[in-house]
């Protein structure tokens, strides 16, 4: 066995947990097609070839455009199962223990798809992959940025029935132009409900939407967060309050965050102390999932097995989990 194949296999066999997470951008080009077909939606491809030459991004609205193309196909609960379900399998097999799950209504409701659809198929999944495999889930219901916080106000209210089933509130998509402060009394009235909340905060947008999220949105973490590399002030108020960063390698060079992955901040937020986590955002469109990136960052950084693991850690002290759950994967970590 080579180095490099002792080494993907052991990050393979590290329990991992993954914290940023878009099910819809896990619909892989033959689900998509097949979907497709099963409902009698038009696409733009005629072969998986045709979709793979059209994931070419220059940006996050590039990548946005055809994410939202895609999720057209999905239209039943049986649909949001397997799509569901699959990733979880890919992720299992990838080592994957724990997945703290992000779905967008907002891009569903619009399009005559019910939340009652969509919550049937993803609880299920997730009820088929603890039963299955013994994996462990929880969902964030993300908010799209770049509509009125008036409709993610109503969708909070429309999700009440499922309060009990999200462990938290999310906010994505088009991130320039929209800061966390737009959101403020949704996230209030989310805080008030008793749900976590989580916000993605300078992956394109600005360093200022970090420390705008802490204070006006009271997230536990950020999702993304690199460019606070940019602002001192901001990563030492980070590193001392610990505050997760949920940082997707392969996704931030797909979408020219970065030119490639060794220009990636993520060496300097580890000496910075920061509290990182590895994670795949949208792995049918960013090329892989979990263990993609782990192995990524394992040629591009020579981290050693110690990195990872604190990395892992890090992920499963943040995740939306039972405590004794926790315990358990933080011991398998430690001996792994
Ligand atoms: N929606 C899905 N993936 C996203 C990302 N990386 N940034 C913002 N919104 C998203
Ligand atoms: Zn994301």
């Amino acid at each position: 066995m080579n180095n490099d194949t002792a080494t993907e296999s052991w990050l393979a066999r590290l329990p991992k947990a993954e914290l940023h997470l878009h099910i819809e951008g896990t619909l892989e080009p033959q689900m998509m097609l097949d979907l497709a077909r099963r409902n009698g939606v038009r696409l733009p491809y005629a072969n998986v070839e045709a979709v793979h030459a059209a994931y070419r991004f220059d940006n996050l609205q590039s990548f946005l455009d055809l994410y939202y193309q895609g999720m057209n196909v999905l239209r039943t609960s049986a649909d949001f199962h397997d799509l569901a379900l699959a990733y979880f399998r890919r992720a299992h097999a990838d080592g994957v223990a724990h997945i703290d799950v992000m779905f967008d209504p907002q891009g569903h409701l619009k399009r005559g798809i019910t939340l009652q659809t969509l919550f049937d198929g993803l609880l299920q999944a997730m009820a088929d992959a603890q039963a299955e495999f013994g994996m462990s889930t929880s969902l964030i219901l993300s908010f799209l940025r770049d509509l009125p916080a008036e409709d993610a106000m109503a969708v909070l209210e429309q999700a009440k029935p499922w309060y009990d089933s999200i462990a938290a509130v999310g906010l994505d998509s088009a991130e320039r132009g929209n800061p966390p402060e737009k959101f403020a009394a949704v996230y209030a009235r989310a805080k008030s409900i008793g749900l976590a909340r989580t916000a993605h905060a300078g992956e394109e947008g600005p360093p200022a939407y970090i420390g705008g999220a802490l204070d006006t949105l009271d997230v536990c973490r950020i999702d993304h967060g690199v460019r606070c590399i940019e602002d001192a002030a901001l990563v030492a108020r980070l590193r001392d309050a610990q505050i997760p960063l949920t940082v997707c390698p392969l996704s931030n060079v797909a979408l020219r965050v970065v030119d490639k992955l060794a220009d990636h901040p993520l060496p300097a937020m580890l000496a910075a102390g920061l509290n990182v986590t590895l994670n795949s955002d949208d792995p049918a469109y960013f090329g892989g999932g979990m263990l993609a990136n782990f192995s990524a960052c394992a040629q591009a950084f020579g981290w050693n097995r110690e990195t990872f693991r604190t990395l892992s850690a890090n992920a499963v002290n943040a995740a939306f989990m039972p405590e004794d759950r926790r315990t358990k994967l933080l011991a398998k970590i430690a001996n792994c």
